[in-house]
């Protein structure tokens, strides 16, 4: 399983140094968190931000953007250096554009889901997607309790790609502990975004990440 750190839960004023841990740690994909404050109650940061952790941190660059009509920003995240991006299915009235999009500029496409959105959201986007994000707590923070009722969720999703022929990733977002993330994995999840079980780990990130993979053990 790969393990993506989210910088949504390190020190704000010591970004660069979170990138840098994230890989020193050996984690898999770096997740960056883009909000509006308007799709979501909250704000964070966006292309200039990205750009400059790229000097920090070699890992992909797994960026979600929870944003209203994301489609208009794509090629600056493209230029900023992500390597995936993920729109939601609730923010894009042209989905299937929008990823075609994404997947012509080069990028890896991706769709996320609220937690109260339904799978067959991917029913006519299966064939262009490379990433299914499934929220499992409601986005705009971190450290936010799992929600149960997104485990089912992640079993669907993985059999809907599995019938259209998709090999895309399946990555679980949000709550993300030692406790639960051999859960998820059972069920079908690929991807483990973690934010405060790596960035507030008591001792730091390096042990944030070892315990995620023990758990998978
Ligand atoms: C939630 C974000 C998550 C968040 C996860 O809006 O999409 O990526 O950083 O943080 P934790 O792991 O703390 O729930
Ligand atoms: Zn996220």
């Amino acid at each position: 399983m790969l393990i993506a750190p989210s910088i949504l839960a390190a020190d704000f004023a010591r970004l660069g140094e979170a990138a840098a841990a994230a890989e020193a740690a050996g984690a898999d994909w770096l997740h960056l968190d883009v909000m509006d404050g308007h799709f979501v109650p909250n704000l964070t940061f966006g292309p200039p931000v990205i750009a400059a952790l790229r000097a920090h941190c070699g890992l992909p660059f797994d960026v979600h953007l929870m944003v209203e009509r994301p489609e208009r920003l794509i090629p600056e995240y493209l230029r900023a250096g992500a390597d995936s991006i993920t729109v939601h299915a609730e923010a894009c009235p042209q989905l299937h554009r929008t990823l075609g999009w994404i997947r012509e500029q080069g990028g890896r496409a991706g769709v996320a889901l609220n937690p109260g959105t339904g799978v067959e959201a991917l029913e006519y986007v299966a064939g262009c997607l490379d990433v299914v994000l499934v929220l499992t707590v409601n986005p705009g923070f971190g450290g936010q309790s799992f929600l149960p009722e997104a485990l089912p969720k992640i079993a669907a999703v993985r059999a809907l790609l599995d019938r259209h022929g998709s090999r895309a990733e399946v990555e679980v977002d949000g709550g993300i502990t030692a406790e639960n993330i051999a859960r998820v994995r059972e069920l079908g999840a690929t991807v483990a975004v973690a934010g405060t079980s790596v960035y507030g780990h008591a001792d730091g990130a390096l042990a944030g990440v070892r315990a995620l993979r023990e758990a998978l053990r």
